[in-house]
């Protein structure tokens, strides 16, 4: 009880800045001005007028920033266009981008089970949506398939999660021949 008091006495008057938003002099002592909180921290505003739909398509190229996390921004508390529910990009084995084919969301594995979504690859080797997936809820096998059909990958295991480049970063891209 004692702590708890004391705790409260010294945080109220902090918040109370915080709310108010006290001089510059006061920055950095009493915690992030606005411009300081990044996306992803849940007292990031973000602008409602960005909650739309936003899918990949072939050959297009409206995407950016291909091989980073698009969870960072497209998410409930970042300042990306519409909130993913996938997104990732694919790669060749040389290393340049792959423009075409699709990432298929399924039941099972080897390409089987039910196809939950096909998620187009764009020009730029970025695929994206904010259509509803069951994640968390339910685990899903990806399977990739190249433009003319011929070349396949997948992941050897299902996941709860569609922020295919949180894992899939430069050590571990996502590939297809
Ligand atoms: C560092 C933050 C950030 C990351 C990471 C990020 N985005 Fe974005 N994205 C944005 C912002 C900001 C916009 C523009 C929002 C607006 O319209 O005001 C945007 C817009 C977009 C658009 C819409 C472009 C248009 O004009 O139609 C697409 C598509 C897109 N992002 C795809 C992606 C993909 C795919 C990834 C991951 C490979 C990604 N983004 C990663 C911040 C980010
Ligand atoms: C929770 C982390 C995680 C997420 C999220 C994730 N992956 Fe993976 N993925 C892995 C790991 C770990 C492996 C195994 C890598 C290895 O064998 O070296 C893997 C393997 C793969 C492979 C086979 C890699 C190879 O050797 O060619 C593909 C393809 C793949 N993932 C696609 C995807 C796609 C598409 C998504 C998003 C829809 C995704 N992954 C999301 C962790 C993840």
């Amino acid at each position: 009880m004692y702590l708890l008091g004391t705790g409260t006495c010294l945080l109220a008057p902090l918040l109370v800045c915080a709310l108010a938003g006290c001089g510059a002099s006061d920055e950095g002592m009493d915690g992030p001005s606005d411009a300081e909180i990044l996306p992803g921290d849940p007292r990031f505003e973000r602008d409602p007028a960005l909650d739309v739909e936003n899918i990949s398509a072939a050959a297009e190229k409206r995407s950016h920033n291909m091989g980073q996390n698009c969870f960072g921004c497209h998410q409930p508390h970042g300042p990306g266009k519409g909130i993913f529910t996938t997104a990732g990009t694919v790669y060749a084995p040389s290393g340049a981008p792959v423009t075409g084919g699709a990432v298929e969301l399924r039941t099972a594995g080897g390409g089987e089970g039910d196809l939950v979504l096909s998620v187009a690859i764009d020009g730029n080797g970025n695929f994206f949506t904010t259509e509803p997936l069951p994640f968390p809820d339910q685990a899903l096998f990806f399977f990739l398939r190249s433009q003319d059909g011929e070349g396949t990958n997948e992941m050897p295991f299902p996941t709860i999660s569609g922020a295919c480049n949180l894992c899939h970063n430069e050590q571990r891209r996502i590939l297809l021949e």
